[in-house]
């Protein structure tokens, strides 16, 4: 069922410092800053030859990495998001099996007008997973 690695996501508390960071020491593609109000997120992704990575950021009141930031101020490793070809079919493969789907499990338009889902992450081991229709 899962595909291709689409990006590992970090939180992170200060977007402009993380992404000059990856841009002047790491040497990394950047992308510029995208507001996600629909995710409470501001996000950029690093491009490498492989995957993405994506740094994001709280935006908003009740912003869904807020808590996570608080537990991590300096940030930290997020999620990891896999790439399925038919995220309605993936979804509910994975309810059949006992798997949660966080929100109300109707797929949201994620950072690349795809949609996105995801996992809880007391089902998997602990990481948080985005599933994105490729
Ligand atoms: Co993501």
């Amino acid at each position: 069922m899962l595909g291709r690695l689409n990006h590992v996501a970090i939180a992170v508390p200060d977007l402009a410092a993380a992404r000059a960071q990856y841009q002047t020491i790491l040497g990394a593609e950047v992308t510029e800053p995208q507001a996600l109000p629909e995710h409470g997120v501001t996000v950029v992704f690093i491009k490498l030859p492989n995957t993405k990575i994506e740094l994001l950021e709280p935006l908003g009141e009740g912003s869904p990495i807020a808590a996570f930031l608080a537990k991590n101020p300096s940030g930290g490793m997020h999620h990891v998001c896999y790439e399925v070809d038919d995220i309605l079919t993936a979804r509910d493969h994975l309810k059949r099996e006992g798997a949660r789907v966080l929100g109300d499990g109707e797929p949201k338009i994620g950072a690349h007008d795809k949609p996105v889902l995801f996992l809880h992450p007391k089902d998997f081991n602990g990481t948080l997973i985005e599933l994105e229709q490729a």
